[in-house]
Order: structure tokens, then sequence, then C-alpha cells
């Protein structure tokens, strides 16, 4: 049995993508579990970038099962410009499924979603996301089963849903409503558009894994942004954490073999709330320009600042992580000394906890020790034994700090410039 949950171990953005692009090559199904077209995944092959927010980052290899599971809220407008976008590319995406059990993004979630984000100030990225996953939780949703059926049941729900959203538009937000019979044929068309793809994926997924086949379920966002273990409210509305993947999926935690911490090799944020070893100067800079940290999804500047130890110890306990994969260890080539936070301060007590309230975290100075840099050009390397002393000392240290191997060791965007550590499918 070979099925492994890769995660993000901080505040999205760490990765994943390409690090599961790379693992896909010997994965035979890829399977997203949560979030939706907030998250925003680049992998790099060659000459080319690709940006996939819903779509697995498996979907590069024509082999591969694709799996949209029942925890991903899909925008189905959004989906179909993502395969149409790789069709034109030349990239087959034959071999994507879609949950029937997948909550569908309406057009009123996307405009909700923006509207209340100016009230709670969350920085979100207004793709409906929290509207989509509280409708779900409401139980005044609609999965991909309901839409392509599309029966009389359906048509009823729907307009008292209009009704319902309308009167919301134009009591508080004092706007125009919906057309009831605009959106509906919207959503018609789309679902028979996106039929061919749809399935029970959690039986297809439980299959792949009984037949033993490997498989590798893909976190969007990261450990900080689940709504319950997360920096709450700045947080997402699902769970990327590791145990997400079994709810948003169908599969049950005893098929789960590994579990995959992607992990940058410092920290960054977008959006509200706090984050205690940000670099409000020149360094921050560095990290953001050299790591070409602007948001995949939205194009906003991405907060950067020091590799957070605590926040990395607390994704091991959350996830459980097996193993470690750490990124973009080649930012950091430029600094004369690296800075590892490794516990907290706060009213002169002493935190190697990650607090489990913001108001704490907020207050909270990081304690650091520092590590000489390389200041050499490590974006070639392609073994542990390639890289400079000190690079290899700064890993070293990391994995000493949180009790997790660095299995996979990112020294650029691009597919070779991945060094391996431990094979994790074998
Ligand atoms: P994800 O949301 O976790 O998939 O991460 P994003 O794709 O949003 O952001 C990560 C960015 O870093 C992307 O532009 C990647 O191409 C890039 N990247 C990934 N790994 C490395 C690495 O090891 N070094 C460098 N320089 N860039 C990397
Ligand atoms: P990937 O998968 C980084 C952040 C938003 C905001 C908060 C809530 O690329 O790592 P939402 O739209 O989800 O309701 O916004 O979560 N956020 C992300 N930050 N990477 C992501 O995805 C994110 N998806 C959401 O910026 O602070
Ligand atoms: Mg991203």
């Amino acid at each position: 049995m070979s099925a492994i949950v890769l995660v993000g171990a901080q505040w999205g953005d760490e990765g994943k993508g390409k690090i599961t692009d790379f693992l896909a090559e010997k994965a035979n199904c890829v399977v997203r579990y949560q979030g939706g077209s907030n998250a925003g995944h680049t992998v790099e092959v060659s000459q080319e970038k690709f940006m996939l927010h819903l779509i697995p980052s498996g979907i590069l290899y024509p082999e591969t099962l694709c799996v949209i599971g029942n925890g991903v809220v899909v925008d189905m407008g959004k989906l179909i410009e993502e395969i149409d976008g790789l069709q034109k590319r030349g990239i087959d995406t034959s071999n994507l499924r879609i949950s029937l059990r997948s909550p569908v993004v309406m057009p009123y979630h996307k405009r909700i979603d923006e509207l209340e984000d100016r009230y709670t100030r969350i920085g979100t990225t207004k793709r409906g996301i929290g509207p989509t996953y509280a409708d779900k939780i409401n139980r005044i949703g609609f999965r991909m089963g309901d839409i392509l059926t599309g029966g009389e049941c359906f048509r009823e729900r729907f307009k008292a849903q209009i009704e319902y959203k309308n009167r919301i538009m134009e009591e508080i937000y004092q706007e125009d409503g919906f057309d009831c019979q605009q959106m509906l044929n919207e959503v018609l068309g789309q679902a028979e558009h996106l039929k061919k793809y749809l399935a029970d994926t959690s039986y297809l997924v439980y299959t792949a894994i009984k037949e033993g086949k490997k498989v590798l379920f893909e976190g969007a966002q990261g450990t900080l942004l689940d709504i319950d273990h997360g920096t709450y409210p700045y947080v997402t509305s699902s769970h990327p954490i590791a145990g997400g993947a079994c709810v948003g999926t169908g599969i049950g935690p005893t098929n789960i073999s590994k579990v995959l911490g992607v992990a940058k090799a410092y920290t960054t944020r977008v959006g509200e709330g706090p984050f205690p070893t940000e670099l409000n100067d020149f360094q921050g800079e560095i990290l953001r320009d050299k790591g070409q940290e602007y948001g995949t999804t939205t194009g906003r500047p991405r907060r950067c600042g020091w590799l957070d130890t605590v926040i990395l110890r607390y994704a091991v306990r959350i996830n459980g992580l097996t193993d470690l994969a750490i990124t973009k260890l080649d930012v950091l080539d430029s600094f004369s000394t690296i800075k590892i936070c490794v516990a907290y301060r706060y009213k002169g007590q002493l935190l190697t906890e990650f607090p489990d309230n913001i108001a704490i975290l907020d207050d909270c100075e990081p304690e650091y020790i520092e590590l000489p840099g390389w200041q050499e050009d490590i974006s070639a390397a392609s073994s542990i034994e390639e890289l400079p002393p000190n690079a290899r000392a700064y890993v070293a240290k990391i994995e000493e700090l949180t009790g997790v191997k660095a299995a996979i060791i990112a020294v650029g965007p691009k597919r070779k410039q991945t060094i391996v550590n431990s094979p994790l499918f074998t």
C-alpha cells in the first residue's frame, strides 16, 4: 500500500505544486481533497510554466489519474477555463475525474465573498470559498451531482436559494439581486460540459489503493490556514491538514502510509493575520525578490520572514508528518547569516509550542538562532553532497529541530532542481 498525503506545513505557497508534479512521475493517481480555485500551484517544466488552481498537479503526466475529491469546492467556469487552457497547450485532460459530491461555487458565493471581506478584512482570494463551504455546512449548497441531474427538485431548491440570496443582496448590501433563470441556464450548461469527468471518486481512489497503485493526495493552502487548527479567523474555510485528506476524498485513515510536509526554507503568508518572524526590512525584500513571492492566484506580494520551527513542529504534530520537503533553499543563497526561529517570547515567558490563540501569537517575539550562510549559487546541485556544507548544516538543523527527515530538498522551480534524500514511493 502506498498512499502519501502531501500538505503545506506553513501558510500556503510552499511549493506543493512543484513537489506534487515531481512525485507524480511515479504516482498512478493524484487527488485534491480540499480548497478550490483559491489555490495557485505552479509547475515549471523546461521553459513552460503552468498555474493550476483546481486541477491536480499530476495532470502533466497523461497516464496519471487526476481526481478532484468531494472536499474541493468547484467553480465550474474556472475549471472549464483551466481544462481548455491545458488542452490548448497540448495537455491531455481525459484522465481527470470530479466527485459528484463536490460543492459548487456559484456566482453569488463570489460576490458575497467580496462584500463580506470588506467587513471581516481577512484578505480572502475572493473566489467564493468561504461562502460555498458555509452553505455546504448549512445544507443549502448544491453539489455537482445535483446540478447534473438537474431535476425539478434541484430547480425548486435553486429558485428558493436565489430568493434567499437576493434578500441578502438587497437588504444588507443594497445591491441588485441575481437573475435566477440566467444563472440556472449558466450552471446547467457548465455541468453538461463537465459531465464526462464526473464520477464516484471515493470508489475510484479506494480501488486504486487496494490494487496497490501509488496514490498522492495533494493538499492546497497550508496547516496554518486550516479552519480548525490554523490562525483563526485568518484562515481558509477547509481542512488543508492531513486529516482533511480522508474527509475530502472518502478514504479511511488506515489507507494512508506517509504524510509529507512541504515547507519553504523561510516563511511567507498572503492576506492578513499574525506572523511572528515577518521581516519588514530589506531582508524581507530580498526574500520576496529572489523567491518571486507574489501570489499565484491574486498577484498580491507575499509577506516574507525567517523560517519558524515552532510552526514546523506544530505542523509535525497536527499532520503526523513522516517526511519533509524543504523548498526554495536557493532563495537563501545570498545571506551571510540566516536566522531560524526556535521559540517565542511572550510576556517574558518562553513558549516552545505554537499558541492556540492568535491574540497570544500576535504578541509573540521570535527567539532566533543564527547560522552561517553559504553565499553561493546552489541551483544546480543534484545531490545532498553537492550542497555547500553550510547549506547541509541548515537542512540538518531543520531536521534536528523538527525531528523529521528531509526526504526532498528543492533548489529551484524546475523538475530537475530537486534533490531526493530518500524515495517516498517505493
Ligand atoms: P504552492 O501553492 O504550494 O504550489 O506554491 P506556489 O506555486 O504558489 O508558489 C511557489 C513558487 O515557488 C512557484 O513560483 C514555484 O515555481 C516556485 N518554487 C518551487 N520550488 C522552488 C525552489 O526550490 N526554488 C525556487 N527558487 N522556486 C521554487
Ligand atoms: P495555495 O494552495 C496562500 C489565504 C488568503 C487569505 C485566506 C482566506 O496556493 O498554497 P480564502 O480565499 O481561502 O477564503 O482566503 O487564505 N489563502 C492562501 N494563501 N496560498 C493559498 O493557496 C491560499 N489560499 C487561500 O490569502 O488570507
Ligand atoms: Mg500557491
